[in-house]
Parts: C-alpha cells; sequence; structure tokens
C-alpha cells in the first residue's frame, strides 16, 4: 500500500464485516473534494478475530485514520492507547486516530444523531420524554449523547431486559433513565421521540409495538437507513406520526465529526445528504 500511495496523500478506512455495502467511503471522499483534500478512503472487509492485525497493517502501511463499523466497535474499543471521555461512556469507538504509534479512540455517533435531529431536521431534544428501543451496541452508542443534549426523560426497552437495566445504570442518573419490561409497552403512555436501536429490521424482523407509545407531534428514527429503516418508520407513519427519519442523516454528520477530528476541518454535510437520500428515493421508488 505505502509505495502506491503518494506521501502527502492521506489514508483512512472503515474496517467491518461485512462492509462492501458502505457509503462511508463515498461520504468521506465528497467532504475531501469540498475542501480540496486528496485522500485514499478504502472498505477493509476484516473477520473480528483478524481486527487488531488489520489495524496494525493499515497504520504499518500509513494509514492515520479508521471508520470502525459493525461488529468491532467494542474490540477496537479495547485496542485504543487512549480514548475519549464519550467513548469511555459509550464502551465503543467508530472512529480511531493515529497518534504516534498509538491509536486515539472515539465515538462520534451519538454526537452525529444529534447534530442530525437539532440542526437538519430542527428538533428541540430539550424536554423530551424519549423512548429508546434496544440496548446493543447501536443503542449504548448515542444514549449519553441524547442524555446531555438535555431530553427530559430516556425509557429503555430491550427484548434482553438485563441489557436495558445495564444501560440504564451506565447512564448514572435513575431520575431520568430507566428501563422497562418489552411486554409493559402498552402501559409507557406517550412519547416525543421514539428511537430505533435494534437489530431487528437488518434480520428481516419486525417490532410489535403499540400506537399508544406515539406522541401527538413525535419524531419517530430508525438509527438503520434505507429499506431496513422501513418497517419501524411504517409502523409509525400507521401510527400517525408525522415527523419519521431513518439514519441516513446521523450517518452522514457522524462521519463528518470524524472528519473534523481527522483533519481540523469542519464540512458541509447538506449536499452529499441530499445526493445519497435522493439516491435511497429513487431506489425506493423503482421497486
Ligand atoms: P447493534 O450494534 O446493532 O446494536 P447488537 O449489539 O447485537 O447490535 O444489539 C442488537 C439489539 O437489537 C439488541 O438490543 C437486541 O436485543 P437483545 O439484547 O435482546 O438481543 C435487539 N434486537 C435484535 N433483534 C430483535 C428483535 N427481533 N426484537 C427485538 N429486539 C431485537
Amino acid at each position: 500500500m505505502s509505495d502506491t500511495v503518494a506521501e502527502n496523500v492521506r489514508q483512512f478506512a472503515v474496517f467491518g464485516h461485512p462492509v462492501a455495502h458502505s457509503l462511508s467511503p463515498r461520504i468521506h471522499q465528497a467532504f475531501a473534494r469540498q475542501q480540496g483534500m486528496t485522500i485514499t478512503y478504502r472498505a477493509i472487509d476484516v473477520a473480528p478475530a483478524d481486527l487488531a492485525a488489520a489495524l496494525a497493517q493499515f497504520a504499518a502501511s500509513g494509514g492515520m485514520g479508521a471508520n470502525i463499523t459493525l461488529p468491532h466497535k467494542e474490540a477496537a474499543f479495547a485496542l485504543c492507547a487512549a480514548r475519549s471521555d464519550r467513548a469511555a461512556r459509550c464502551g465503543s469507538v467508530n472512529t480511531l486516530t493515529r497518534v504516534g504509534d498509538r491509536w486515539h479512540g472515539d465515538i462520534t455517533d451519538g454526537a452525529g444523531l444529534v447534530r442530525d435531529l437539532t440542526e437538519r431536521q430542527q428538533f428541540d431534544l430539550r424536554g423530551r420524554r424519549t423512548l429508546l428501543l434496544g440496548a446493543g451496541g447501536a443503542a449504548r452508542g448515542v444514549a449519553p449523547a441524547l442524555f446531555d443534549a438535555g431530553i427530559a426523560e430516556l425509557v429503555i426497552v430491550n427484548r434482553s431486559p438485563e441489557r436495558a437495566d445495564a444501560l440504564a445504570d451506565a447512564l448514572g442518573d435513575p431520575r431520568r433513565a430507566h428501563s422497562r419490561y418489552w411486554n409493559d409497552l402498552g402501559t409507557l403512555g406517550e412519547f416525543d421521540l421514539l428511537i430505533n436501536a435494534t437489530s431487528a429490521g437488518r434480520a428481516g424482523g419486525t417490532l410489535e409495538l403499540p400506537f399508544s407509545l406515539i406522541g401527538p407531534r413525535a419524531l419517530a428514527v430508525d438509527l438503520n437507513y434505507g429499506e431496513i429503516a422501513v418497517p419501524f418508520l411504517a409502523w409509525a407513519e400507521s401510527g400517525g406520526c408525522n415527523k419519521r427519519s431513518d439514519g441516513l442523516g446521523m450517518l452522514v454528520e457522524q462521519a463528518a465529526e470524524s472528519f473534523a477530528i481527522w483533519t481540523g476541518k469542519r464540512p458541509s454535510t447538506e449536499a452529499i445528504f441530499d445526493e445519497l437520500s435522493q439516491q435511497a428515493r429513487a431506489l425506493h421508488t423503482a421497486d
């Protein structure tokens, strides 16, 4: 690799398994063009057992920054020599920066979600009663940022209740964050913000959810994007929820935050977001 890349070209990559579908190379190349930089940004498919070796090889060949996606976010956290406070709170990383001969880890997912909701969608998070469905990696990656953005209450509901308990405990504010049983969803009342952070759609599954969860001006967000987000957002629409979005905005915003960490330059996200959402709409209507 190093002998084929000019020395002044910064090298980045996203590590995942699978990762061929990742939009990150396209998003980061768009940011780089906008900033007048030349970068390489590869998608590297690596099995969990090979992550450490693959990251070491990438660093040895001049890699200076890496995004980490499923299923490696927790494993990469363990491989970092230093971690941001927000990464420590989530127990996972999605952004690695090479500093000397070590990786520094950060997580930009939560900040990306908050920026998408508050700036792109103009949804004021302060005081909102929020339902978080799921307590896996995706949920843990966004919960602290939502909390810090001033939501009034975070109710965490997970199929396996002990993971919801653990996430609520980790947030360290029992008055604002608590776990509830999936079977009790019908008794929890209305929410202003409903977030699907489960991976059910990825496995082709659907969630059984009561419409009573949807408050009058609620926003429903699926952290997945594209087809995978359709069942949850269709449920929200059937329940009369007018504000709905998938995770494409969060994806673009978390990428912008990573790019800013690596380069010190915050890119504008509008053009690439519009391009990707138009493409997604075209795919959808072509079905
Ligand atoms: P990710 O990194 O995408 O969050 P994960 O850590 O494996 O992946 O977590 C998947 C989440 O989706 C979990 O909250 C999981 O619930 P369990 O902890 O009970 O496994 C949730 N999930 C997956 N399939 C689901 C389904 N069919 N119904 C409800 N929740 C589901």
